[in-house]
């Protein structure tokens, strides 16, 4: 079934999933497209971005932003079209960037919602390298990372939206820039289309050995995407004074205990002590969003020159949703996945 100007299909939170999620996870339903009163506008969700952060909002463990209630619509941004207007600023025919979830028809009052005129080029793009993935590499690289020029920078999950960004951005700011990514395929994509100066693929054997001849002089700055095994072999390799953004984990999104093995706790904090390096975490919007400006200055226009590269992986239908973002969280994403629903 496709969009409809009458009912609006929607992905409501059916259980909390444990471990990876399931199709038990959401449940389709479809109820009258809803209309909007005095002081809102009904969107009509054009583009759904999926992204890592909703794995956590489908568990309900403690975490920075509230959980998803069972039966509630899951969340998501989504590039949409407003079709009645009752707010300020906005009209009908407008194209938006807000936060409508995953559903066909979303009812706002505006807080929030960036207006992109009638005719944006590339309207998808907002949800990816010039969104909140694209906010979230050149903040967490600037801001914590603190680059210098001639320095070695070291991505994790390099082909996907934040760390593709995060290396392009590296190689523009004068940084020797080295990936790591999951097959050659991807590890290819990230030098020869992104521009990296090396890539290393994290599932081939002899990974930890690999990394180390890919930085002769060590890691200046490591972007952390993914956590587990990738970190145990960048840990030795910083370099005194190295300063590590981290910004996601990945590989632990669906883990239900911790790790086996030894205890790492104190090889990591004497690593941190001895090395005097910087770790800080950050979450996007809560320490960088008043950076948006800034930040749409200048990436959007090194983004017009050509200089920073888009990979987006396009799905079409609401329906393909659950399925496509199991794959995101299993590493079949190759670019920033987005779903059409118009
Ligand atoms: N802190 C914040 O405010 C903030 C904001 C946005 C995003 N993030 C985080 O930033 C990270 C990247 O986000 P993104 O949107 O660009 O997603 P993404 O890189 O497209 O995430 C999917 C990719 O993660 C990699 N991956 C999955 N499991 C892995 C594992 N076990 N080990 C290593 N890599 C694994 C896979 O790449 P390979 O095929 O290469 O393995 C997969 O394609 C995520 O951790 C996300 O949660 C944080």
């Amino acid at each position: 079934m496709s969009q409809s100007e009458t009912v609006n299909r929607k992905f409501v939170l059916a259980e909390r999933p444990k471990g990876v999620p399931t199709e038990k996870t959401l449940r389709l339903e479809t109820e009258d497209r809803p209309e909007a009163g005095a002081g809102q506008m009904l969107l009509r969700n054009e583009f759904l971005s999926l992204d890592p952060y909703m794995r956590g909002r489908m568990s309900d463990a403690p975490s920075y932003a509230v959980p998803v209630e069972i039966g509630e619509v899951m969340v998501g941004g989504t590039v949409a079209e407003v079709v009645t207007s009752d707010v300020k600023g906005f009209e009908a025919g407008d194209r938006v960037v807000a936060f409508g979830g995953w559903q066909d028809y979303a009812v706002s009052d505006g807080t929030g919602v960036i207006n992109m005129g009638k005719e944006p080029e590339n309207p998808s793009w907002a949800l990816g390298v010039l969104g909140m993935p694209g906010l979230t590499a050149w903040a967490g690289l600037t801001q914590i990372g603190e680059p210098k020029e001639g320095e070695t920078l070291v991505v994790a999950g390099a082909s996907g939206p934040v760390g593709a960004t995060v290396g392009q951005i590296g190689k523009i700011l004068g940084l020797r820039v080295v990936g790591i990514a999951g097959g050659p395929e991807k590890c290819a994509h990230v030098v020869k289309t992104l521009g990296f100066d090396a890539c290393v693929d994290y599932k081939a054997e002899g990974f930890p050995d690999a990394l180390k001849t890919a930085v002769p002089d060590g890691i200046d700055i490591y972007f952390e995407n993914v956590g587990g095994a990738v970190f145990d072999a960048v840990l030795p390799l910083l370099n005194t004074s190295a300063r590590i953004p981290v910004c996601g984990l990945i590989s632990q999104y669906n883990a239900t205990s911790l790790p086996e093995g030894p205890d790492r706790l104190n090889l990591l904090l004497g690593t941190i002590l001895r090395k005097r390096m910087t770790v800080r975490g950050f979450i996007v919007f809560n320490d960088f969003g008043h950076l948006y400006p800034e930040f749409a200055h200048q990436v959007g226009g090194w983004v017009s020159e050509g200089r920073i590269h888009y990979r987006e992986e396009m799905i079409e239908g609401l329906e393909q949703a659950p399925a496509a973002f199991i794959g995101l969280l299993n590493g079949e994403a190759f670019g920033k996945r987005v779903i059409k629903l118009g």
